[in-house]
């Protein structure tokens, strides 16, 4: 996927604190802003939500941690699919590659064009269809600029990663010192929470996107040793202004509209603001999505277009062809954003981002227990990064991401069948394609 980078010539241009921003941008997008009320509504009341979110990004720190021993390792562009190609076989590298290009980028470019629509629905109304119809419309914009010029995409996502630390900021800033506390007091749990694994599994989607800078491993400066200290410091600092926020969101608004709110962000900055800085807060978050819906698009094409140029998937041609004359993947953008518009119209938003983290979670847990098999074939050496507290933090990771399968397999075995499903359709064509080039 990602070892396209791989065929260019790589300068390593990217300093410590470009591949920090990177860790952040990639993580903080639509999740903070849209998760915090069905997290509440699943964890009961609001210290158990927070406790949720320090679960969440507990799990989530102990992966990284551990993956970032593997990247030290082995610091090659390509990510995860590299670690589990060189640590479990191709095969597993291939599937990874597979349930990206077919379920995870298309259903997180769709997730996030919904959030953008729903964020909209702040300052225009809109109804369920024209909230799809909207979402479908800002999707084909961003993917008219990707294919005109890459360059475009670029200016999106610059803008975007400054626009999206001022919504953030100014919550936790004013909400940590007013002194309302609507949210705390006066709890009722609510009735018709799905429970404690469920309101994990929801914070996820937020935690997730830390991973991406290992894709990037080949242009990084000093790797081995700077990647474990961007993921550690980003994901710890992530997870504090997380914590932080979901504070500041219980202080500002009343427990039950946290819970019936499309857009808790959105009221948390009008509590605290007045209307005028409620617009400006969302307009900011509006910017935020629209920045990681920029970027999930952009790198999701690269997958399909890497499959391509290897001829690993079927029709591999037109999948990896460069447009002749604006010079970008312009048939990979189109695809994902078929199977985007696709998923916009069969799912929600908290659907779709559940089925996301579901699948990848099978990928990260093998990443995670990969550090295992990584001490067998590659002994650790002196002066390489090791994940501390070694074989807790491992185990941790390893159990947490367990713990998330199986919760989700019993809450809702038909999203998680169909999930396992279309990861498994990967292999049969693995196969075939495999047979037909004879690689
Ligand atoms: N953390 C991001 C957000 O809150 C979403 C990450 C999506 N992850 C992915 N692998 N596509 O919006």
């Amino acid at each position: 996927m990602n070892d396209i980078m791989n065929t260019k010539l790589l300068t390593k241009s990217i300093t410590f604190m470009q591949a920090l921003a990177l860790v952040v941008g990639m993580i903080i997008g639509s999740g903070i802003f849209l998760k915090p009320g069905i997290v509440l509504n699943n964890a009961g009341t609001p210290w158990m939500s927070i406790l949720a979110w320090g679960v969440g990004g507990i799990i989530t720190l102990a992966s990284a941690l551990s993956v970032a021993e593997i990247a030290a390792a082995i610091p090659k562009s390509g990510g995860l699919y590299t670690y589990l190609s060189e640590l479990y076989g191709g095969v597993f590298g291939y599937l990874l590659g597979w349930v990206q290009a077919v379920i995870s980028y298309p259903a997180s470019v769709a997730a996030l064009a919904i959030a953008f629509a729903t964020y909209s629905g702040y300052f225009l109304p809109l109804n369920h269809w024209q909230q799809k119809l909207l979402a479908v419309g800002i999707l084909a914009f961003i993917l008219l600029m990707n294919v005109i010029a890459t360059r475009f995409g670029g200016i999106i996502q610059t803008v975007a990663t400054v626009g999206k630390l001022i919504p953030v900021a100014g919550i936790v800033g004013v909400g940590l010192f007013s002194d309302l506390a609507p949210g705390f007091g006066g709890i009722s749990p609510a009735a018709g929470g799905a429970g404690f694994g469920a309101a994990v599994l929801g914070t996820l989607w937020a935690y997730d996107g830390w991973i991406s800078v290992t894709n990037m491993a080949g242009e990084i400066k000093n790797p081995a040793k700077t990647l474990p200290k961007v993921i550690s410091i980003g994901v710890i600092f992530v997870i504090g202004v997380y914590v932080l926020f979901n504070i500041a969101v219980f202080k500002a608004l009343p427990y039950d509209q946290i819970i019936s709110s499309q857009t808790p962000g959105a009221d948390a900055a009008e509590a605290l603001f007045g209307s005028g800085g409620g617009a400006f807060i969302t307009a900011g978050i509006i910017v935020s999505v629209l920045g990681a819906l920029n970027g999930y698009l952009m790198t999701a094409a690269r997958v399909p277009q890497a499959m391509g140029e290897k001829r690993q998937i079927p029709f591999s041609r037109v999948l990896s062809s460069i447009h002749p004359k604006f010079q970008t993947p312009a048939n990979a953008l189109i695809f994902q954003s078929v199977l985007a518009v696709i998923y916009i119209f069969s799912g929600t938003f908290n659907t779709l981002t559940d089925l996301l983290v579901f699948v990848l979670w099978i990928f990260f847990t093998m990443g995670v227990f990969g550090v295992f098999i990584l001490r067998k074939k590659m002994p650790p050496q002196k002066g390489r990064y090791r994940v501390p507290l070694y074989p807790f933090t491992p185990i941790l990771g390893v159990a947490g991401g367990v713990y998330i399968l199986a919760s989700t397999i019993m809450s809702d075995p038909l999203r998680s069948l169909v999930g396992i499903g279309i990861t498994l359709a990967g292999l049969p064509i693995y196969y075939v394609m495999i047979r037909k080039n004879r690689v």
